[in-house]
Parts: structure tokens; sequence; C-alpha cells
């Protein structure tokens, strides 16, 4: 799907602007601290389904407002092995102060949030209350469009593959995180971040009917009956792949920029170019269904 070729359907209660031929979306005429008709959230939901990243500027959020606006989505999902915002349970926040000068940042390597639970969140809702002047921007790719442009033989190989995912390299003893003291961040690593989830390589989506590569660098770790080495050749091939500059949108924030996406059908990654500035922005993500695939 090219969404600048197209021409922009017809939304009630708000206007969209595409970004890049891989999607994202401008969104206009919303304040997110309102309550929003329902018909209009309809139409947010299609065009989310559509452009797979929708952006509002200059919005003006306490947290209770974008739990508020994430809801009308779905109910919330709270994020494992973070602590939560204090009095928030199901929001977190992402901060790096300025004096952190870290290798790493939370959610700098390419992943779909959470696609080690049962149920992938199906949107994740990010607001940016502290962005710094230069850097920090945050990537996504586009999966449907990754998993289009495979060959004929590929696509159905893949789709009679079965991926394991787990939080292992992250959340487990031995992962990133637990190396890497992100300190202004509550990350708790553990045993539990070992278990394993069986996902199709291939996944539906659920509202447009349209296939999506459903594999990430982060969680998908190896493909059911395989072990990790004979995977990974697939897998990085299929990574490589889904990241090539023409799958990629890039926003760049400032503060007040309110984020929702479809963590179905995307992957995504945080930047990590702004050393020597503050990066705060508070994250909830919306409750989604388990992965299916209709061939
Ligand atoms: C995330 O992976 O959810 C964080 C994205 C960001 O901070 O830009």
């Amino acid at each position: 799907m090219s969404a600048v070729l197209k021409p922009a359907p017809a939304y009630r209660g708000f206007d969209v602007a595409p970004l890049c031929g891989a999607g994202g979306a401008e969104v206009t005429g919303i304040d997110a601290a309102r309550p929003i008709a329902p018909e209009t959230v309809a139409d947010l939901r299609r065009a989310l389904a559509e452009h797979c990243l929708l952006i509002l500027r200059d919005q003006e959020l306490t947290p209770d407002q974008q739990k508020a606006f994430a809801r009308h989505f779905g109910p919330l999902s709270a994020t494992p092995f973070i602590k939560p915002l204090d009095g928030h349970p199901e929001m977190m926040r992402i901060v790096r102060e300025a004096d952190e000068k870290k290798k790493l940042n939370f959610g700098g390597r390419w992943h779909s949030d959470l696609t080690f639970a049962a149920e992938p969140v199906m949107g994740t809702c990010l607001y940016a209350r502290e962005s710094p002047p230069v850097g920090g921007d945050t990537l996504w790719c586009n999966q449907m469009q990754a998993f289009d442009a495979l060959s004929p033989g590929l696509q159905r190989v893949l789709e009679g593959l079965t991926v394991m995912h787990s939080a292992k390299r992250s959340y487990g003893p031995q992962g990133t995180y637990a190396d890497d003291d992100l300190k202004s961040m509550r990350i708790e690593v553990s045993e539990a971040g070992l278990a394993e989830q069986a996902h199709p390589c291939v996944r539906t989506h659920p509202e447009t009917g349209r296939k999506i590569l459903f594999i990430n660098w982060v969680y998908a770790i190896r493909f059911a009956d395989m072990t990790e080495e004979e995977s990974a050749p697939l897998l990085d091939f299929l990574n490589r792949h889904s990241q090539r500059p023409e799958f990629q949108i890039r926003l760049r924030w400032r503060r007040g920029t309110l984020a929702l996406w479809d963590n179905r059908s995307t992957q995504h990654l945080a930047v990590n170019d702004y050393a020597g500035y503050r990066r705060v922005m508070d994250r909830v993500t919306i409750a989604g269904d388990k992965p299916f695939y209709r061939p």
C-alpha cells in the first residue's frame, strides 16, 4: 500500500496528511484531551489500519487524558518487566537524562511491542513530554509492505511457519537490560523473561485482511522446532529486508506530539542520537488479540 499515491479518503471529524510512502499520517482536527465521538473513533481506527501510524501535534495532555484517549481503541494493557509511572499502573515513562551517555537507549533495537505475549498489544500510544531540540526520532517499518515485496515462493514458505517469541534477550536474567543500567528507567529483569510464545510468521490483519510479516529483531528468536542458530540466517534476512528504507517511516518529535501506532503491522526503533539532551515520553499500550493466519 502506498499512502501517498492514493487520494485521501474522507474521515469524519478530522483530516489526515500522509507522511511517507510506507505510511504515517498527521491528523488534524482532534483534541485528544476531550471526548471523541464514536464515528470519529471508528474512522481513526480505520485511518490507523491504513496508515500504521497517526501523529497528533501540539496536544496538552495529563496522564489520565492520554489514557482516556488510548481507551477509545480498547482496554489498556500494562507493560511487564518495567515499573509503571506512580499512580498509573497502565502507563510507563521512558526517560533518558541529559547526562546519561548510554550505548543503549530504551527501545533502541527494531521490535514490535510485547510480541512475547500470547495476545500482543494492538497499538501503542506515545506522548512526548520533553524532546531534544534535535535527535531522538522514532522509526517504524511497514511489515505489510515488507511481506508484499517478498517473492511468491518465499511468501509460501513463510505462510507455513510458526515463530517463537521471547523477552529473554531484553528482560531475561542475561538480557540486555540486565547489563545496562538505564538508570532513569525502572526495569526488572527476571526468569519470567525466558518464557516462549508461538505466533504465525505471517499474520492476517484482523481489520483489513492484509498479510503481515510478523517477526522482529528483539523478540522473534527462532522458528518452531528449530534452534536459534538454525533460524538465524532466515530471520536475519527477513529483518534486514523489513528495514529497507522504502518501508520506513520517521517521526521527528516535539513537545506535545502524540503518536498512535498499529503494533500488529509495524516494527519500530528509538534512535539513539541525542546525548546531552533530556527526553521524556509517556507510553500506554492497547490490548490486542491472538495473532492468526488466514490464507
Ligand atoms: C518504544 O519502543 O516503545 C519506545 C519508542 C521511543 O521511545 O521512541
